[in-house]
């Protein structure tokens, strides 16, 4: 896809999705080059769907440095820097992940995982969330880091295209189902969560995250309010307001400067009604319906 939906590449169609060809070519590799070991736990996530909140989550559950939150990385480094990609691990030397974290990330489609992943005892961690809402944070963040001389695209186009299974990492249909038909065959493989439902109540979810990573919280850690301590720490309103949020730059993809404030923008549930028509939403509706709902899944997303 050639025109202004695009984030410093054109997407190109790979096994079946969209992405760009400088992370294909990671993927690749990745088969390879990247070994999962038993201990590995992976984030999955099609984009802009909770993926820099979960891993601020799953990194605090397995190190547990908010104990005393003036000491937690969090507080000094992105969520996307404490929870490396997949595709910018391997062939880094030195290894880019801290010795001894077991967290990984990625957006890769579960088909397109590395086989060891799929084979091996390692778990995944998955976030989705309401594809009209992915689709406004998707525009808004795209919009932001486009490189100046390519022409902006209208929401409508960009809407179009996006029904149409063209963004980055999608058809998001292909992805959530992926996930979601594994997590129901292997439930001890795949957590599957959903924005709107960690958002409604956000400890229950950090307890049943930590409790299937195989980091559950003791009796002891429950009362001396850890998981609140948790849950505050990785809180939209706490995390964007850090200095290092406000103002930090994330890694650059050739030669363009991401920005940490870019992953956070509003943190709400429900902000398409903000953006799309009627219309829309039900174009997008009938999509959910009939890709997601009739497989048993997504029915509350439907407005
Ligand atoms: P909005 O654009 O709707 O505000 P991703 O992390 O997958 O790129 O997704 C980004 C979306 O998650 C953005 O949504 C962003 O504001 C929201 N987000 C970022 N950090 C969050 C947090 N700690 N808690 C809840 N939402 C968060």
């Amino acid at each position: 896809i050639e025109n202004g939906w695009r984030f410093i590449e054109p997407l190109c169609l790979y096994q079946g999705f969209w992405c760009h060809p400088s992370l294909t070519e990671r993927i690749m590799l990745g088969e390879e080059f990247f070994k999962a070991e038993p201990n590995d736990i992976f984030v999955c996530s099609p984009p802009k769907s909770g993926t820099t909140w979960i891993k601020a989550l799953t990194f605090a559950i397995v190190t547990r440095t908010c104990f005393d939150g003036s000491t937690s990385p969090l507080l000094l480094k992105m969520p996307h820097e404490c929870v490396p990609a997949l595709h910018r691990i391997f062939g880094k030397k030195p290894d880019i992940r801290e010795p001894g974290l077991p967290l990984i990330a990625t957006h890769s489609p579960y088909a397109s995982l590395p086989k060891s992943v799929l084979n091996s005892d390692c778990k995944i961690v998955y976030i989705c969330r309401d594809p009209k809402d992915a689709f406004i944070s998707l525009f808004h963040f795209k919009a932001k880091l486009r490189p100046q001389e390519i022409e902006p695209i209208s929401l409508e186009a960009a809407f179009d295209l996006y029904c149409e299974g063209k963004s980055d990492f999608g058809p998001f249909w292909d992805h959530i189902l992926g996930y979601w038909r594994t997590s129901l065959e292997r439930p001890g493989k795949i957590l599957f969560l959903k924005y709107e439902d960690m958002m409604k109540d956000t400890t229950f979810y950090v307890k049943k995250l930590s409790e299937f990573m195989g980091y559950p919280f003791s009796l002891e850690e429950e009362k001396e309010g850890v998981v609140q301590k948790i849950v505050e720490l990785c809180s939209f309103e706490f995390m964007s307001n850090l200095e290092v949020n406000k103002n930090g730059m994330l890694f650059g993809i050739r030669n363009h400067q991401v920005r940490n404030k870019n992953f956070f923008r509003k943190g709400k549930v429900g902000d398409w009604r903000n953006h799309l028509t009627p219309e829309m939403a039900e174009r997008l509706d009938k999509i959910i319906e009939q890709k997601l709902a009739a497989s048993g899944f997504g029915r509350d997303w439907l407005n």
